[in-house]
């Protein structure tokens, strides 16, 4: 019998609730099929947090996540609490949360499902294909260099934020590439902005330096503009894409829509101790508690939260094609909806018990708990 892992939930704010509560239900499908014993403690963060204690993450919270083998958290944000001081503002849980937890790899993959290639912007024969994993370093760079602040100045007021990397800082988010790209399709475009940052030459050469320990995989350079034009141009020639956590913070978002929608990426925030997954969208106040939000990328994090921290590769597979035979029904929450025949608009909910179905056929009663 193995151990049992535990989960920290921290729905958060808006619609993170309503995608957590389906993720949940699907990891204790395939925890059930796998015969895998999981113990989950939920807890407020962001706004939610803010209402509750005065603060967007607690010591409590906190400390409940370093002791856990893997972290679910839905989204944080919204409109009334924007006015809050940065550090009281409900992001900034999420910042503390991946500095803490040291979190410093993010894995985004961008994945094409057949049957929603009408749903993305860019035409079907450009997205038709598409497999990228965006490696975006979390826990450096301008999000977290110091000095930052605003300042009087005679002329005004003045902003200032730092951009900032160490060479460790850059290969250990490097090796985690590497890593990645050896077990895909062994190439990596590492993106910077070498023409102009210091910051960026020094990712560079680190980049390239790393690159000796893995001589089976190819390695190019591309810079963060050109990288931003080829995402749409021609997406297809990208595997792994590593870069620093400002540009990947805007190249996930652009690359989302190849997928159709953002409400389709998961994401991984992995650490030497700990792991945090998340959908890549935000908290979405506008559609909050009208059953409309996808809650594919939640899942697809737990899908991901099997790969990476629980030991259930198989699950990990198994999700993925309950989410692919999903789509392949026809079922749509609105922001994949194309207005086709085929498609049936679902809450929700809805989405979350028909992806549970294509788990459970194979259940045998045997593995049950
Ligand atoms: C993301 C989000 C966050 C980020 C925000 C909410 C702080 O946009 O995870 O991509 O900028 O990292
Ligand atoms: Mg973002």
């Amino acid at each position: 019998m193995s151990k049992t892992k535990e989960l920290i939930v921290l729905p958060g704010d808006g619609i993170g609730p309503e995608v957590t509560k389906e993720a949940i239900k699907i990891l204790q499908t395939v925890c059930k099929r796998h015969n895998k014993k999981l113990r989950i403690r939920s807890f407020p963060v962001g706004g939610a947090s803010i209402d509750r204690y005065g603060r967007p993450l607690t010591e409590e919270a906190l400390k409940a996540c370093k002791e856990s083998s893997a972290v679910l958290l839905g989204a944080v944000g919204g409109p009334k609490w924007d006015d809050q001081p940065k550090d009281k503002r409900p992001e900034a849980a999420l910042l503390q949360l991946r500095k803490e937890l040291d979190l410093f790899a993010n894995l985004r993959p961008i994945t094409t499902y057949k049957s929603l290639l009408q749903s993305s912007p860019l035409k079907r024969e450009i997205v038709s294909g598409v497999d990228i994993m965006i490696v975006r370093e979390l826990t450096g760079g301008i999000y977290f260099g110091r000095p930052r602040f605003i300042e009087q100045t005679e002329n005004g007021e003045r902003g200032v934020d730092t951009l900032s990397y160490t060479t460790e800082e850059i290969e250990r988010v490097a090796h985690a590439a590497f890593k990645t790209a050896a077990n895909r399709n062994r190439k990596i475009i590492s993106v910077d902005k070498s023409n102009v940052l210091d910051s960026s030459r020094l990712w560079r050469k680190t980049v390239q330096e790393s690159a000796k320990q893995w001589p089976e995989i190819e390695l190019q350079h591309m810079l963060v503009d050109n990288c931003a034009m080829q995402l749409v141009r021609n997406p297809k020639q990208f595997d792994v894409i590593l870069t620093g956590n400002m540009f990947g913070d805007i190249l996930s978002d652009e690359a989302s829509m190849i997928t159709g929608s953002i409400g389709m990426l998961p994401s991984a925030s992995l650490g030497e101790e700990f792991a945090m997954y998340e959908p890549v969208h935000g908290s979405a106040p506008d559609i909050a508690g009208q059953r409309a939000a996808n809650p594919i990328a939640a899942i697809a994090s737990v899908a991901l939260m099997c790969r990476y921290s629980l030991d259930m590769p198989e699950a990990a597979l198994e999700i993925e094609e309950a989410i692919k035979g999903t789509l392949e029904d026809g079922f749509r929450t609105a922001d994949i909806y194309g207005h086709s025949t085929k498609e049936y608009r679902a809450t929700t909910s809805e989405i979350g018990s028909a992806i549970d179905k294509h788990l459970s056929p194979n259940l045998k009663p045997g593995n049950l708990l």
